[in-house]
């Protein structure tokens, strides 16, 4: 079950404007361009920003994701109609025979247990072909980002096109390693209406995903900086190797 803040219908269409920039996703098309990937797997894709510049480069694209909602502003945004939205996660997806599959919005945190952890990426392994790459970014617990979280409280507001002014607020409701869980507070200023949504991230480690990537089948290939984020995310890239 995704977070309110991926389903409810009154948050899903203005996600994109507090996420701002994405500047995050260059560094994704450029690795996509370094792997010589043309087939693509987005898992999580969200409101399909990625997926969409994939899709815009040529490569063949399917996104996937288990927030309908989410799916549907991603399908609002695809003018070339290239890529294929699919309801559900990587356990649903069918062995797409892939080059890429990407994980990008830190999706790889919000599968909080060991067991989703590992059908993920066995799901992941099932839609590559022999020989893809899996790359996607983790926050590094050693930055403890809920601490910059905790002390940033104060309130965003943005006047979006077609709903008028929002306000948001983020608390950090609980921490207890390697779980932290905060909560977005949305009010719509145009008629007082107030959406929260609770969210609990895993903060998993270098070592700790390494050795999940190399006991399920992968080999890691390299571990870089996120560009747009130096210090704080581990970017992995994998390759299925059995
Ligand atoms: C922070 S958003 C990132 C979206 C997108 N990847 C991006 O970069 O814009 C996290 C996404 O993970 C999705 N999600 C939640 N649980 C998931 C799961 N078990 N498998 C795949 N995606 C999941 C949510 O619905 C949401 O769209």
């Amino acid at each position: 079950m995704p977070d309110a803040i991926f389903a409810h219908p009154r948050f899903v269409p203005i996600y994109d404007a507090f996420d701002g920039d994405r500047v995050d996703l260059t560094a994704y098309v450029d690795i996509a361009d370094e792997l010589g990937a043309d087939r693509v797997l987005d898992v999580g894709c969200g409101t399909g920003c990625l997926a969409i510049l994939l899709a815009d480069s040529g490569r063949e694209v399917v996104g996937v994701d288990p927030a309908e909602a989410s799916l549907e502003i991603a399908k609002s945004k695809d003018r070339t109609a290239r890529t294929t939205w699919v309801h559900g996660d990587a356990t649903t997806v069918p062995p797409l025979g892939v080059d890429l599959a990407v994980m990008t919005g830190n999706v790889a945190q919000v599968l909080l247990t060991d067991d989703d952890w590992a059908r993920a990426l066995q799901g992941i392994h099932a839609a590559l072909r022999p020989g893809g790459y899996v790359v996607f970014e983790t926050r590094r617990p050693e930055h403890r980002a809920w601490e910059d979280w905790a002390a940033d409280a104060a309130q965003v507001t943005l006047d979006i096109p077609g709903t008028g002014s929002v306000e948001r607020r983020l608390e950090v409701t609980d921490v207890n390693l390697p779980f932290v869980s905060f909560r977005y507070t949305y009010r719509f200023l145009t008629d007082g209406t107030v959406v929260t949504s609770d969210s609990t991230l895993r903060f998993r480690g270098r070592a700790e995903v390494e050795a999940s990537l190399t006991a399920l089948g992968y080999q890691i290939r390299d571990v870089r900086e996120a560009p747009d984020r130096p210090g704080r995310e581990f970017v992995f890239i994998a390759e299925r190797t059995t």
